[in-house]
């Protein structure tokens, strides 16, 4: 039984994280800059691991638990367990693009506690970006203050639509039609969790996705809801172990894009 978490553990782990997520960057741009070293496999369609990826949460784990001993660790490419103390790991998120020579990929970090999230970093070193949120302390890009967009007409609208491969793709087309006849300008840079952040930073209005995992999306949600984006309720039923829808908004867009993007028929589909 692990004692309950202070204010002071929580700041000992926001001090940390900045660190950890440079150093894990620099350990994945020696192998981005070394493309020929990458091995890369595939666990299925357009679904890409290098060595990268499970270098970077092996040294991710090595550190926890040598720092915070009694947290656990949840990671894209080696697994595990939720508990009251748990960091949720993407090592690279954007690996088709990592794995291509392509900048946009990030180190996503995520602590959530008790079940809810309430520190978040996404390093992005290729392009130089670090994003940063801790709960109810705000969002920054690179130590500077980030809000939302302030966006009122979907027709002036940026929307990213991301494409899951664990549904049909009618489902994902459909949605992107309806942004385009709605007169948004629709895009997929191919990273969830950058996704989230554009919207954080206000160079997007929306980021969509009809299934994400939850160590896609841990960290930069709440960038995003600190950022002043609107949400939904991913941390919800058993996001955890099996992923959930994801949305986020510039806060006068969520109607529109909520109901162009397909989630709340899939939700009631679903139950
Ligand atoms: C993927 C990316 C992609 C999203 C997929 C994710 P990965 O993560 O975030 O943009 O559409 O759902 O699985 O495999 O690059 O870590």
């Amino acid at each position: 039984m692990t004692s309950p978490l202070t204010e002071q553990d929580l700041a000992a782990r926001y001090l940390a994280m900045g660190g950890l997520a440079r150093e894990l960057g620099e350990l994945a741009m020696r192998w981005f800059a070394d493309q020929a070293s990458l091995n890369t496999q595939t666990k299925g369609a357009q679904d890409f691991v290098t060595e990268a990826d499970r270098a970077v949460e092996a040294l991710f784990r090595e550190r926890i638990a040598a720092a915070f001993p009694g947290d656990s660790v949840l990671g894209e490419e080696m697994g595990g367990d939720g508990s009251d103390r748990l960091w949720i790991i993407d090592p690279i998120d954007g690996t088709a693009n990592f794995a291509r020579g392509d900048r946009i990929w990030c180190v996503s970090l995520g602590f959530v506690a008790n079940g809810r999230p309430e520190l978040g970093v996404i390093h992005a070193p290729a392009l130089d970006e670090t994003y940063l949120a801790r709960r109810g302390g705000g969002a920054t890009l690179n130590g500077k203050p980030i809000r939302a967009a302030q966006t009122r007409d979907i027709t002036q609208a940026v929307v990213e639509f991301g494409w899951s491969t664990r549904l049909p793709t009618k489902l994902y087309l459909d949605g992107v039609a309806r942004l385009y006849e709605l007169g948004a300008h629709v895009k997929r840079a191919g990273s969830g969790a950058l996704a989230l952040t554009q919207v954080a930073a206000g160079r997007s209005d929306g980021y969509a996705e009809l299934h994400i995992n939850a160590w896609d999306v841990a960290a930069a949600l709440l960038i995003a809801q600190e950022a002043g984006a609107r949400t939904n309720d991913f941390f919800s039923g058993d996001w955890l172990a099996s992923g959930n829808p994801v949305l986020a908004t510039a806060p006068y867009l969520w109607d529109v894009i909520l109901e162009a993007s397909g989630i709340p028929d899939l939700l009631r589909k679903a139950n």
